[in-house]
């Protein structure tokens, strides 16, 4: 924007040796002030720094100036010296302090932390330019628009802890810089790591078990057929057994397997 820094006097005498100083002493930088403007014998100097953006407006009669396209860096206390010579009296000087309102400019937001279930995770948002200062806060979009409890930091900053994170913790955050000129908004994509671990671990666990079974009953039909084998033989050992024994004990005749048999 522009502005009209005013700055009147009166004198008695003729205005040909009329000499004007504009200092500033900026807010951002007190320690150093600077030469906004100088009206000397006629002549117009400007600081390098404002050239082309500051002028006098009704020189000789009056010393205000004009400051266009004007930044924060303006803001700060204005001195206007007049002196008029042969004018005895001291020079005069008036002072105004200027103030150079700016909307915020677009803060950045960044997260650290961790985004797994259990973890904690910050928000922070910063904005480098505003005045008045940008209230800053945050707040959480989906499923519900909710605000979160936002740590002001002096630096034009904002964060928020997120502890104990779960998968609700997941979903969109904004964060906005607001003063009376304009609010700016910068966005977190939060999507928190859920690792579908319980499910996975079950589906290993039946796994293995189910193989197990197979494998127990493989192991079972194994010793199955091993056990039958061995009884087979042991029957058929048993019956030759009893063959011979039938053959020892032909010549006796009560002999109870002679009995046994000839029931059979
Ligand atoms: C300030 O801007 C106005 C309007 O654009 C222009 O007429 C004037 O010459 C400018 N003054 C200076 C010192 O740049
Ligand atoms: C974290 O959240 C889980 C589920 O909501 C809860 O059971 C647990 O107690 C919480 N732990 C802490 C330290 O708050
Ligand atoms: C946020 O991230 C999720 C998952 O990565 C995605 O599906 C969604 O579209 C994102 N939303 C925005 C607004 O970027």
């Amino acid at each position: 924007d522009f502005v009209v820094l005013p700055c009147s006097f009166y004198t008695s005498t003729r205005l040909s040796r009329l000499n004007v100083i504009w200092t500033l002493a900026p807010f951002s930088n007190p320690e150093t002030p600077i030469q906004v403007i100088v009206y000397d014998h006629g002549q117009v100097i400007e600081d390098p720094s404002l050239t082309g953006r500051v002028g006098f407006t009704g020189i000789p009669a009056r010393a205000d100036i004009i400051l266009n396209d004007t930044r924060v860096s303006d803001a700060g206390i204005y001195r206007c010296m007049v002196n008029n010579p042969p004018e005895p009296a001291e020079p005069g000087i008036g002072e105004l302090a200027l103030s150079v309102l700016a909307p915020p400019s677009l803060p950045v937001c960044q997260w650290d932390g961790d985004v797994d279930v259990g973890g904690s995770v910050r928000l922070s948002c910063s904005v480098a330019e505003g005045v008045p200062a940008p209230e800053i806060r945050w707040d959480k979009l989906n499923p519900e628009e909710i605000s979160l409890p936002t740590e002001i930091e002096e630096d034009l900053s904002g964060s928020v802890q997120i502890v104990n994170v779960s998968s609700q913790t997941s979903g969109l955050y904004r964060c906005s810089a607001a003063n009376d000129l304009g609010t700016e908004n910068c966005y977190v994509n939060l999507s928190v790591y859920t690792p579908d671990a319980p499910s996975g671990v079950l589906q290993g666990v039946l796994l293995t078990l189910s193989m197990s079974l197979v494998l127990l009953a493989l192991l079972a039909l194994v010793l199955w057929l091993h056990r039958t084998g061995q009884d087979g033989r042991r029957r058929e050992g048993k019956a030759a057994a009893a063959e011979e024994d039938d053959e020892c004990y032909n010549e006796i005749r009560d002999s109870p397997s002679l009995m046994k048999r000839s029931f059979v």
